[in-house]
């Protein structure tokens, strides 16, 4: 039997590195994505020589128009289809509505939620033709927190992917297909997020029961796409918090939302 292939974006760091490693470990063989070549290879070198996987690696950035097609196109061209998809790649986009160029903004819709769309729709007809599909929308705990000052499109997109990802997992269920989608909600993780966004020093004053690892919330999502959960909030620190944005009367959740973006961002200029 030929081993699984998954699929994942955003695997040259942080939770899509993880999500890479940990596949490998269960056996799978993975296709990774992302804009770092150099990152990719020595990551598909290291999951060769501990795991004995296959592994494909496609530099993409996913901004491009073609670039899922692109990516499609490689594995297609190694001879494989696609068994699993992380659509995992993201970052966060500093600055204010106000302050940013659409062209920034059109750009970070595109990457976090059109590409991941484009990919689960292009790959679903193959995994119901073969009935085995596993997909992880990596979301966010903000899907579930009010909009906030800064960084305004983020939580927006991570709402829908967790939306994009229930309806899609209502869709194959009601078909009978076996394909699971999970939208994964991270609350803080320690990955180059922050530093990417350049908000690591104010992010980082943020209560240490607050972080996670990226072991564990990776582990929460493959876990629950195999049991076949549509949304997982990975950590009791963020099952808590998630339950919490959704009991906290909207005025008074928006009030504690204010203050976070006070502390955590820059919302001057
Ligand atoms: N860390 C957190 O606290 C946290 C919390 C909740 C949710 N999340 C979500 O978790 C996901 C992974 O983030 P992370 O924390 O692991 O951050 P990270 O360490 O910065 O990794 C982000 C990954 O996305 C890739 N990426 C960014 N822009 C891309 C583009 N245009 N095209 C292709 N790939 C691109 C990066 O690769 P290249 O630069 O090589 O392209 C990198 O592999 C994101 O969706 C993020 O929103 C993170």
């Amino acid at each position: 039997m030929t081993r699984r292939l998954a699929l994942i974006t955003g695997a040259s760091a942080g939770i899509g590195a993880e999500f890479a490693r940990q596949y490998a470990a269960r056996g799978w063989d993975v296709a990774l994505t992302a804009r770092r070549a150099d990152r990719l290879e020595a990551l598909a070198l290291d999951l060769e020589k501990h795991f004995g996987c296959s592994t494909l690696v496609i530099a993409q950035d996913l901004a491009g128009a073609q670039a899922v097609d692109a990516i499609l196109a490689e594995v297609k061209e190694a001879g494989r289809h696609v068994d699993g998809l992380v659509n995992n790649a993201g970052y966060g986009l500093p600055g204010t509505f106000f302050n940013t160029s659409w062209a920034d903004q059109e750009t970070f819709i595109r990457v976090l939620f059109t590409a991941p769309c484009e990919l689960v729709h292009k790959l679903l007809p193959g995994m119901s033709e073969r009935n085995y599909g596993r997909i992880v929308n990596v979301a966010s705990l903000v899907g579930y927190t009010p909009g906030s000052a800064g960084h305004t499109l983020y939580a927006p997109v991570k709402a829908a992917m967790i939306k994009f990802s229930e309806s899609v997992h209502a869709e194959a269920k009601a078909a009978g297909h076996d394909i699971h989608v999970t939208a994964l909600c991270p609350g803080l993780t320690w990955t180059e997020f922050h530093d990417v966004n350049g908000t690591r020093a104010r992010t980082n004053q943020a209560p240490a029961w607050m972080w996670m690892q990226a072991g564990p919330v990776v582990e929460a999502g493959i876990d629950a796409v195999e049991r076949g959960m549509p949304v997982v909030v990975p950590g009791g620190q963020n099952k808590g918090l998630a339950t919490l944005a959704k009991l906290l009367p909207d005025p008074i959740a928006r009030m504690v939302m204010a203050e976070q973006s006070k502390r955590f961002r820059d919302l001057k200029d």
